[in-house]
């Protein structure tokens, strides 16, 4: 069953909202979201290699008694990126600051942040590809030299007036690693890339989840949420309250595998966990312009979408799904991506004719 397919979904021009698969943080997730966080890197399912890197980080720069490198972590959204920060914070035993990249319009915006940190602390600035500039090159210093420079007033009269800045730990998150400057990305010391999680690793989170819920969620059940939510857990938490929802009211509140496939019917996730964004993306591929290339800003257009929300949110998924392929001329579609609309694929995209180009990145790296 490829439920919901349908034609129907892609007349619609407002996506995500109302979907129950957009991996981007939605009004109603937030208490929850915040009772499910992993506390601990023990804690944190899933991304092996990033959590022992960090491990090491963490202990050396504890042993040594200062401060951890600044951390980078990158990845699509809902993967653990803002968990991670708050574990980082949690495992030195310090307090964690959060802000964000559009919060820091100003210079003087970060500058009143850099001078409230206490020593040790952990700044954390959620998706810092987003900083203005001036605020940007004061976080230069500051990274490097624990200092900022802040210039008071206009023209030929101003002066600028050096700040010592408590030595910190800055954790950087970004769905867009390749939108960072070079000089802000050379000052992290680590950058962890987050992958998307495979399933038994989603399964294991379904199943914390339902424990702290208190929800009883069978193995085949969390099997099949898990297999429909994307890689991505904050996507495989929200599905099991939809799920819950459904056992609650329809059935005896006990999550089986025909309560879970039948919830999932009803809020119209497929077996890929494809929602509607993502669909029409592919039919718009497939069916405008005949599988491609097309470049990604031409594709947002003809959905209705910002390339960015094209490019980082929905991407990354069919990417990894194997339905689009990036090739140096635009975006394709592969074999996999027609039959998932029910069309049989043009022979050059059925033979894997088309160049498919894989980059998958490495889990982390010491820059
Ligand atoms: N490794 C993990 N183990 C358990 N739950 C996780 C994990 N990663 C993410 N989550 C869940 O997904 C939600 C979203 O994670 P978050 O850290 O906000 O993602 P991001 O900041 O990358 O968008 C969290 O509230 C948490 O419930
Ligand atoms: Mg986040």
């Amino acid at each position: 069953m490829t439920a919901g397919a349908g034609e129907d979904a892609f007349g619609d021009d407002s996506f995500g909202g109302d979907s129950a698969v957009t991996a981007e943080f939605v009004a109603g997730d937030g208490d929850i979201e915040a009772s499910l966080r992993p506390t601990s890197l023990d804690d944190f399912i899933g991304q092996p290699r990033v959590r022992e890197q960090l491990q090491l980080v963490l202990a050396g720069a504890k042993l040594r008694g200062g401060t951890p490198d600044h951390v980078l972590l990158s990845g699509p959204p809902g993967l653990g990126k803002t968990s991670m920060a708050m574990i980082i914070a949690a495992e030195l035993g310090t307090a964690l600051r959060l802000t964000s990249g559009p919060a820091l319009e100003r210079a003087g915006d970060l500058a009143a942040m850099l001078s409230n940190l206490v020593e040790g602390d952990v700044l954390f600035i959620d998706e810092i590809h987003r900083i203005a500039r001036p605020a940007e090159e004061m976080l230069y210093l500051a990274m490097e030299d624990f200092r900022v420079d802040v210039v008071v007033g206009k023209g030929p009269g101003a002066t600028s007036i050096p700040l010592e800045v408590a030595p910190f730990t800055l954790v950087g998150a970004t769905t867009r690693s390749g939108a960072l400057t070079g000089p802000l990305r050379d000052r992290f010391g680590f950058t962890a890339h987050m992958d998307f999680y495979d399933p038994p690793e989603l399964q294991r989170i379904l199943l914390r989840s339902a424990g702290i819920l208190g929800v009883q969620l069978g193995a085949e059940a969390s099997k099949e949420i898990a297999g429909r939510s994307r890689g991505t857990p904050r996507i495989a938490n929200r599905l099991l309250r939809r799920v819950r929802d459904y056992a609650d009211v329809r059935a005896d509140g006990i999550i089986t595998r025909d309560i879970a496939r039948a919830a999932l019917a009803v809020y119209d996730v497929d077996q890929l966990g494809l929602d509607r964004l993502d669909r029409a993306v592919l039919s718009a591929l497939v069916r405008s312009f005949g599988g491609g290339p097309v470049g990604v800003s031409t594709l947002a257009v003809a959905v209705g979408e910002e390339p960015s929300t094209v490019e980082e949110v929905c991407e990354p998924f069919l990417v990894r799904a194997g339905m689009i392929a990036r090739t140096p001329r635009g975006r394709v579609a592969t074999a996999a991506a027609w039959e998932q609309l029910g069309l049989t694929a043009p022979p050059e995209a059925a033979a894997g004719g088309i160049e498919v180009r894989v980059n998958e990145p490495p889990q982390g790296s010491f820059d």
